[in-house]
């Protein structure tokens, strides 16, 4: 495990997309697996920012996203396909058929996240996996107490991820979907470097328990401590108490 300290969001965003750009450098077709989040929005924007100065080629890369709501279709401004959109895709060159979301507008749960297993080994597994840290150390919709050894799944948010999450959707807590199909720990673990980033103080707790306490399912970022390529992206903030 990797810890980098950055000053602020800002230095963070660029710190964390400073690594993604090396891996594009590295490997031009290599497969990015994407989060959303507020978190990773500035490093996103630097990515951009990059490519608007020609300094990154996205045409060869192929994506795969954390987790994607079960119900809603990509043209909801709250689904993660549409988030991807706005914050990443439309400014730079991806191809749109190297693009993958879980499929959240497909009902059949087994069918989705199955599909979804075969489009991560089709395309030859992560070269490096984005992750943001929810407050209660979930990684993609991974919530305390999931098994480790799961692939592509269909998971009940848990009230603080609903709470956390209800400000995207007007602030409304019933607007916010129950459900969502998430890569499992396995399929991060299996990324082969992981790259995560967190700010501000109210992640500084998760942040110590997950890293420097036992590796639990109860604390599923946890079990990052034994990924052998993961690199932390912190500011100070988030990283007060490490
Ligand atoms: P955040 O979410 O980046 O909006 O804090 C992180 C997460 O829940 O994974």
């Amino acid at each position: 495990m990797k810890i980098i300290r950055a000053k602020d969001y800002k230095d963070m965003s660029r710190k964390a997309a400073n690594i993604i750009s090396a891996q594009v450098i590295m490997k031009p077709a290599c497969v990015l697996g994407l989060a959303t989040g507020g978190t990773p929005v500035g490093t996103y924007a630097q990515l951009i920012d990059w490519y608007n100065k020609g300094d990154l080629d996205f045409s060869e890369v192929t994506t795969v996203n954390l987790d994607e709501y079960r119900g809603l279709p990509r043209t909801h401004e709250q689904s993660y396909w549409y988030f991807m959109q706005k914050n990443l895709f439309e400014h730079v060159n991806v191809r749109p058929d190297h693009i993958h979301v879980p499929d959240g507008s497909n009902p059949d749960a087994e069918a989705a996240c199955r599909e979804y297993d075969q489009i991560i080994r089709d395309v030859g597994g992560i070269d490096l996996q984005l992750l943001g840290i929810g407050i209660d150390g979930h990684i993609g919709f991974n919530e305390p107490g999931e098994a480790f050894e799961l692939g592509t799944h269909c998971v009940d948010l848990t009230e603080s991820t609903i709470e956390a999450n209800k400000r995207f959707f007007d602030g409304n807590e019933a607007l916010v979907p129950r459900q969502a199909y998430t890569m499992g720990i396995k399929t991060i673990m299996q990324a082969r470097k992981v790259l995560m980033v967190a700010n501000g103080a109210n992640k500084a707790e998760i942040i110590k328990k997950a890293f420097f306490g036992p590796v639990t399912p109860e604390l599923p970022a946890s079990i990052l401590q034994m990924h052998p390529d993961f690199i932390l992206v912190g500011d100070e903030e988030a990283l007060s108490l490490v």
